[in-house]
């Protein structure tokens, strides 16, 4: 909320009169009030020495405040709930789920520009907003729209690298290789072996960052038409925006499936800093390697199973549950199969996270999504069941901290439902739309300078002789 600190004394004005809603009401209101008609680079430039004066501040006056306890457990635990990251864009509540600059999914849904009335958030108006904290315009997001466009054009050597890979390697080595093909062309790369102060890094970040996202869609689109379509290409259309866009490269054009893809790009582009991807790319970018290197990075935590291929896993296995009970399986098979894949040793995937413990707010939205525009669809019906049977067996486990549906348990049956059905490239979707939250971060890590990221390590023997003493 600090963030709009520094405004006119016209918005100053109006915050104070703000103040007097609910403190969510004067968030939203002040992110609207915001927005002027300039472009995108031009309030970044604006919001940068104000960003940095704050950050500044809080060091110098808050510096030594303690944030919390670590503890052996959270040394050994995967770092769970240690705070230690700054993460500008999106903030987690366990039990209410993302925000992206304060808004919610269902307040993003309301107030960022759709391409159709009363429609999904255009990603585009997503990114603007993750970059600089205010909702856009109709005008800005479509000028954003343009821009994207005239830097989406992917260089021939990309297509090549892509083609050395056998065909049947899977969608995210393929999509990974591209990104690092891309790197050819790092702006940050070029500036930083130029001399390029510190102060300045942020603007060919910023170029690569937008560069790179222009030009993913096509090199995503490019694996999946290479893999699943006889390497069928269908070029860009300038006239699509860039969900739409990107679902006609792929080759599905139903006016559905367009706002399907709006939704998803929207819904998976940040989940604060700490999950695999975004932390991953945050570490990488420390050393001041360009966003392309950070990316690829990213992109290789995303492929991990607990991470991004979660959505391909849960496809595949609902798809086994058909198969070996048919679609219209009823609760206690349902309970007693998903109590063999726990048997056996195996995750019930889409269920469960490391920071949520509700229902992920990602998975309401598209549950919203299906009752709206398929709710007779056999998958959607058996997701629905699993709603229901999943959580009791989960908690009946006694160790699942949360288990509660996550985004991942409800996005393969609404591609499915439109024909995008090979769930091995589900995660390249999950990585296209999450290059706008990680690329956006990336701006303001060079933006606000923050230093290489370095944790300390200890080994058993350390924290053995450590907790003797204590004790
Ligand atoms: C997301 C996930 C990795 C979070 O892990 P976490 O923070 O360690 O979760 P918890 O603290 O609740 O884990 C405690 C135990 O419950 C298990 N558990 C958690 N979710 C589970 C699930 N969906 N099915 C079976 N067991 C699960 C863990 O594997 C762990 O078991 P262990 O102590 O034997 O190693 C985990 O919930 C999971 O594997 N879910 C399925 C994969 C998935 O959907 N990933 C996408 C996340 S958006």
């Amino acid at each position: 909320m600090a963030f709009f600190r520094g405004l006119s004394t016209v918005s100053k004005f109006r915050s104070r009169l703000a103040e007097q809603t609910t403190s969510l009401g004067s968030v939203r209101w002040l992110q609207m009030q915001s927005s002027s008609e300039q472009d995108l680079k031009s309030q970044l430039k604006e919001l940068i020495p104000e960003q940095q004066d704050r950050l500044k501040k809080i060091k110098s006056e808050h510096g030594k405040v303690q944030l919390g306890n670590i503890t052996t457990d959270m040394v050994i635990g995967g770092m769970r709930g240690m705070i230690g990251l700054l993460w500008e864009t999106s903030l987690l509540d366990p039990e209410e789920g993302i925000r992206f600059r304060g808004l919610s999914i269902p307040e993003c849904q309301k107030v960022l520009p759709a391409a159709v009335e009363g429609g999904e958030p255009l990603p585009e108006g997503l990114l603007w907003l993750l970059l600089t904290g205010k909702v856009p315009s109709k005008e800005q997001t479509s000028a954003l729209t343009s821009e994207l466009h005239s830097r989406c054009r992917v260089p021939d050597h990309v297509f090549n690298a892509i083609d050395a890979l056998p065909v049947g390697a899977h969608p995210m080595t393929q999509f990974a290789t591209g990104v690092m093909a891309l790197q050819v062309d790092s702006e940050f790369q070029k500036a930083y072996e130029k001399g390029t102060p510190k102060s300045k890094y942020w603007e060919p970040t910023y170029e690569d960052v937008m560069n790179l996202i222009a030009r993913l869609p096509v090199v995503a689109a490019y694996v999946y038409r290479r893999i699943f379509k006889d390497g069928k290409v269908i070029p860009s259309d300038k006239s699509l925006d860039y969900g739409a866009n990107f679902s006609h490269m792929l080759g599905f054009d139903d006016p559905k499936m367009l706002e399907l893809m709006r939704l998803y790009v929207t819904i998976h582009t940040d989940h604060e800093g700490g999950n695999v991807s975004a932390h991953t790319a945050h570490l990488v970018g420390s050393a001041l390697s360009d966003p392309y290197l950070s990316f690829a990075a990213a992109l290789n935590g995303l492929a991990g199973p607990l991470h991004g291929l979660a959505n391909q896993e849960v496809l595949l296995w609902i798809k086994s549950v058909v198969v070996e009970c048919g679609e219209n399986i009823s609760k206690d098979q349902l309970k007693d199969y998903v109590w063999k894949t726990l048997n056996s040793g195996k995750v019930v995937p889409g269920f469960g996270h490391g920071v949520l413990r509700k229902t992920d707010p990602r998975y309401t939205c598209q549950r919203e999504f299906a009752l709206k525009h398929l709710p007779e669809d056999p998958l959607f019906q058996l997701v629905s069941k699993l709603y229901e049977v999943v959580p009791p067996v989960l908690t009946e486990l006694g160790k699942v901290k949360n288990p509660w549906p996550n985004v991942d348990a409800h996005s393969g049956v609404l591609l499915n439902h439109f024909g995008l059905s090979e769930a091995r490239y589900y995660t390249v979707l999950f990585g296209v739309s999450r290059s706008i939250g990680i690329g956006s971060q990336l701006v303001w890590d060079r933006a606000l300078g923050l230093p290489l990221e370095r944790p300390k390590s200890v080994t058993m023997d350390w924290l053995e002789k450590h907790c003797a003493k204590s004790a």
